[in-house]
């Protein structure tokens, strides 16, 4: 029996690993957080499947992951168990408001669940996929990015994610786990959180369309990111942890796109030209047809620190775990705007 466990579940990389998983008829064990409200949208299509087993539990747990971990040993039998920990405080703006709370589960709480793998007995029959993000680069040092690009955290979340890579290649080194980090950069979907930029952009443009809301106001519009399509990175993850030894890795598209540029082809695809207009805060976006205002600009959505530009390289994934995205830009774009404005299409398809 191939046997995996998820945290971050219900998140939206979450979603997409359960069923790649499933799949290849893996039994997948999945954390999910008790909410007042629910919080499990993203794999409700999957509750069917007699595989999939859901354990309530936080990152900022130990005693709850240690359950867990000592009670797949004692249910399950397998060679070697997949941990993916994808569980975060993921949002980059809303840690400066949160910093100590995102230190606490997305730092520290990698550490709860390699010490939880570690005391349960599970050191050499476990595999650790840590979900290490492009914001480790932050202030880049060098374009692209690649494995041994020095770090240069812009965030309380990048200071995190920093040091989970780290606590995950030490415990690699201290103890001789599998553990493996994914530095990842952007990846989107239908399935991406609302108040991230690409989703924004595609949810906005629905209700301009509906005529719900007269207008989109963003923050920066000249950062870019390496976007690629959340189903690849997934099948990426899962790869990383096939490979013969543990090791990092970035995944990549390797090209970049401004969110200027993300909102052109978005408004373009239905039929809207955009045309900007200004500088700074007093920037718009009109369409050129009507001459209405759609898109104005908010220092409410600036950042104390930025990250103006990332940028991949993902020779390494490309060529020792054979991986290559699928999705460009236009087609992650193509989905996402339909996904949204399109009432036919199918949101977990
Ligand atoms: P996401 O949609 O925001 O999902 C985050 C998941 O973590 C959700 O399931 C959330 O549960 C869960 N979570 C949050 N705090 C938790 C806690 N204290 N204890 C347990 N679970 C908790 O994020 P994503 O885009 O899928 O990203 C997955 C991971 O990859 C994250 O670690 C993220 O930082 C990292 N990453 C993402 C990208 C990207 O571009 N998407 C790039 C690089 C790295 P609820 O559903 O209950 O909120
Ligand atoms: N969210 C948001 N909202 N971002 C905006 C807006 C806005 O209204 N306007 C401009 N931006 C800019 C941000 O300033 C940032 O430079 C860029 O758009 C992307 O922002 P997000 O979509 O929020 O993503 P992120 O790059 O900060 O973080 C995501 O990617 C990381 C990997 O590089 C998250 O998924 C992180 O969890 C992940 O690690």
């Amino acid at each position: 029996m191939k046997v995996a466990f998820i945290t971050g579940i219900t998140g939206q990389d979450g979603s997409y690993l359960t069923e790649f998983l499933l799949e290849k008829d893996y039994q997948v064990w999945g954390l999910i957080r008790r909410t007042s409200n629910i919080n499990t949208r993203r794999i409700e299509h999957l509750y069917e499947n007699n595989n999939l087993i859901l354990k309530y539990g936080d990152l900022s747990d130990s005693t709850n992951l240690l359950h867990i971990m000592c009670e797949i040993k004692q249910k399950e039998s397998f060679e070697l168990l997949e941990v993916y920990n994808l569980a975060a405080m993921s949002h980059v703006k809303v840690s400066f408001e949160m910093p100590e709370y995102t230190a606490d589960t997305t730092g520290v709480g990698v550490l709860r669940l390699l010490d939880a793998i570690r005391s349960s007995g599970l050191t050499d029959k476990c595999k650790f996929y840590q979900a290490s993000s492009s914001e480790l680069y932050g202030m880049v040092q060098e374009v692209p990015q690649t494995e041994t690009t020095p770090f240069h955290p812009r965030s309380p979340y990048g200071v995190a994610k920093l040091y989970g890579y780290w606590i995950t290649k030490n415990y690699r080194e201290a103890y001789g786990m599998f553990a493996s980090n994914g530095i990842l950069f952007n990846h989107e979907s239908s399935r991406r959180g609302p108040t991230f930029i690409t989703r924004k952009i595609t949810r906005g443009l629905r209700m301009i369309l509906t005529g719900e809301r007269d207008r989109l106001i963003v923050g920066n519009l000249d950062a870019k990111r390496d976007w690629g399509h959340a189903k690849d990175y997934v099948e990426g993850m899962w790869k990383i942890l096939q490979h013969d030894t543990p090791d990092d890795f970035v995944l990549s598209t390797n090209e970049f796109h401004s969110v200027r540029e993300f909102i052109e082809k978005s408004f373009k695809m239905k039929g809207i030209d955009i045309e900007w207009n200004g500088e700074g805060l007093n920037e718009v976006g009109i369409d050129k047809n009507s001459g209405r205002v759609l898109i104005y600009v908010s220092d409410k959505y600036f950042r104390p620190a930025e990250v103006d530009e990332l940028l991949g390289d993902s020779t390494k994934a490309r060529t020792l775990l054979n991986w290559k995205p699928k999705y460009d830009f236009n087609m992650l774009i193509k989905e996402m705007v339909e996904s949204d404005c399109d009432v036919n299409f199918n949101y977990y398809s």
